[in-house]
């Protein structure tokens, strides 16, 4: 058996296209969905990162604004910065991209965002109300695999989902999204005894660890859902998943790819969020 492929590339594009259609009604209304994009220091990975998020939001008719800081600025600076873009009305979203300087306390920096504009939905107000069911941000990531279930038309209703990693930022959330449409969810992580006896029940396997190969072809059930979170670095210097690709390929139902799987989606969900944060401002 062939697994059928998720395209994260396809669907991201199709949620830009949409994301763009909901832009243009708000402008027409007279209001410019904006999110504020900070970034301290010079971490190579990050600059990509956040010019990457802006190029999109543009692409889409948000406004970006990335403000580069200087990784000696103090923590109360940021802090001061963060309290401005909160009461700035025309600022709808606001993303610190992590990692902060070392100097830095990332989760004060966190909870200093207003949860109203949380695009990122990092803050324990948002995962608060993800765990409870009330309308917040849900963090871009885990969405976006939600998104790539749905979009195969995926009934998780009574189905067993086991989750590989408890990140507060996707294997937590994650778990919360699988539980709200009704799955069975088991979240495994690096003391868990036995994966595979737990991923070999699983009708979907959300993949996030961050280590290769973590899932392998004799660790599922014909015909499972594979959803591929990781994003690292084979021996030979390129892109690949926690999953063994090759061999699970040959025995679930459905998988998303590295590169061009999960990652796009990562990077429209924040624009949806983002639109989303707008919609709700201007109510
Ligand atoms: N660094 C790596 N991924 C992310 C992300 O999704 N959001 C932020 N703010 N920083 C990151």
């Amino acid at each position: 058996m062939t697994a059928k492929l998720i395209d994260g590339n396809a669907l991201a594009a199709q949620i830009r296209a949409e994301v763009a259609g909901r832009t243009a009604a708000l402008k027409a209304r007279g209001v410019q969905p904006h999110l504020a994009i900070i970034l301290v220091g010079e971490d190579p990975a990050s600059q990509v990162y956040v010019k990457h998020k802006a190029a999109d939001s543009e692409q889409t008719g948000l406004k970006a604004s990335l403000e580069r800081l200087p990784a000696t600025l103090s923590e109360a600076d940021l802090l001061a910065r963060i309290r401005a873009l909160n009461e700035d009305p025309s600022v709808h979203g606001i993303l610190v991209q992590l990692p902060l300087p070392k100097h830095m306390d990332t989760h004060k920096v966190i909870e200093t965002i207003s949860p109203a504009k949380d695009v990122d939905g990092f803050h324990v107000a948002s995962a608060g109300a993800l765990m409870v069911g009330q309308p917040g941000f849900w963090p871009c990531t885990p969405y976006g695999c939600l998104k790539m279930l749905e979009s195969i038309g995926y009934d998780l209703k009574g189905k067993h989902a086991v989750v590989i990693g408890r990140s507060n930022i996707v294997g937590k959330p994650m778990a919360m999204m699988l539980l709200g449409r009704d799955a069975t969810v088991t979240v495994c992580h690096s003391r868990t005894k036995d994966l595979g006896a737990i991923t070999r029940q699983a009708d979907v396997v959300v993949a996030a660890v961050g280590k290769r190969n973590v899932l392998t072809a004799d660790m599922i059930k014909p015909g499972a859902v594979v959803i591929d979170v990781g994003m690292n670095r084979n021996d030979e210097g390129k892109l690949c998943g926690d999953v063994d690709f090759a061999g699970v390929k040959e025995v679930a139902g459905w998988i998303t790819p590295v590169p061009g799987g999960v990652g796009p989606m990562t990077r429209a969900m924040l624009l949806v969020n983002t639109i989303e944060a707008a919609e709700r401002s201007a109510q």
